[in-house]
């Protein structure tokens, strides 16, 4: 079984308060984009994972995870495509496509809700993952509501090449900066909201050299610019493709769209693209 894992940008992410478990209280507008990892995988008496990272094929990385979450083993080949540690949720978008490819190869018929409660395991923005295309999601990850898909939209995205961990980022967060009213929730679905990210000042606090990728991207021309997730990467709303291309060109970014429900789920039986 093969799939694409896209790459998801938060549209909003407000955070609302901190949780007795220690994790962060959200409310976030994510969106699949065409950034894209290729995992494939067959059922084999070892479990195993063949990577063209060499550094992301250990026992950590959430494919594994996923594989013994479910009690199952085989060989995955993942080729990783999109920037990762980037805040476009590439580990969590091949951790929720190892679920679904693991659950399809072995024709384990697991129940929707069975499946996002192993995803919600292995990580925050795994659940949203499970769903793709446009959704509101909430608790610390785990709820998802999906909704229809947005027109599709084109976006350039620009990594400053700084590491940022994401709970260094969440730790940074003053809560006088936690949103008592989030706006997320009056979204109505029809274009795409006002963008937001309550973790954008932490993280420019922490890291104040991705305010030039910020700066370079307005600068190129885009004005809605926004951190994505916990960062480090910066993206922009384009007006349309030629736009996205030109601004990548000049700022060395990466021009993406929104991909849809049905495009970001699809999966098939060959052994890779
Ligand atoms: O769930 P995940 O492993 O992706 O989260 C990484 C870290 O981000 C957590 O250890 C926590 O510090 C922070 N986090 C949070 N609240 C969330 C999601 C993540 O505080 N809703």
């Amino acid at each position: 079984m093969h799939g694409l894992a896209y790459a998801k940008v938060n549209l909003t992410l407000e955070i609302t308060g901190k949780r007795p478990d220690g994790y962060h209280e959200l409310i976030s507008v994510m969106q699949t984009i065409s950034l894209a990892d290729d995992l494939s995988f067959e059922p084999a008496p070892v479990l195993s994972l063949e990577c063209d990272v060499p550094e992301l094929a250990n026992e950590d990385n959430l494919v594994l995870k996923a594989a013994r979450l479910l009690g199952q083993t085989g060989r995955f080949v993942l080729r990783k495509r999109m920037p990762f540690a980037a805040g476009l949720g590439g580990g969590s978008s091949d951790a929720a496509l190892a679920l679904r490819l693991i659950d399809e190869a072995c024709h384990l018929h697991l129940p929707p809700e069975r499946i996002v409660e192993a995803g919600a395991k292995l990580g925050s923005d795994v659940p949203f993952f499970l769903y793709g295309g446009t959704a509101l999601v909430g608790g610390r990850g785990e709820r998802v509501m999906p909704l229809p898909d947005l027109q599709a939209r084109w976006l350039v995205l620009l990594n400053p090449g700084v590491p940022l961990s994401t709970a260094a980022v969440y730790g940074a967060l003053d809560p006088a900066e936690y949103v008592a009213s989030p706006r997320s929730q009056y979204w109505t679905g029809q274009d795409v909201p006002p963008l937001v990210n309550t973790l954008e000042a932490a993280a420019l606090r922490l890291e104040p050299r991705i305010a030039a990728a910020r700066a370079r991207l307005v600068e190129a021309g885009l004005p809605a610019v926004l951190l994505s997730g916990s960062g480090p990467t910066m993206f922009g709303l384009a007006s349309d493709h030629a736009e996205a291309e030109r601004v990548a060109k000049a700022t060395g970014g990466i021009a993406a769209r929104f991909v849809g429900r049905t495009d970001a789920l699809a999966l098939d039986y060959s052994a890779s693209a």
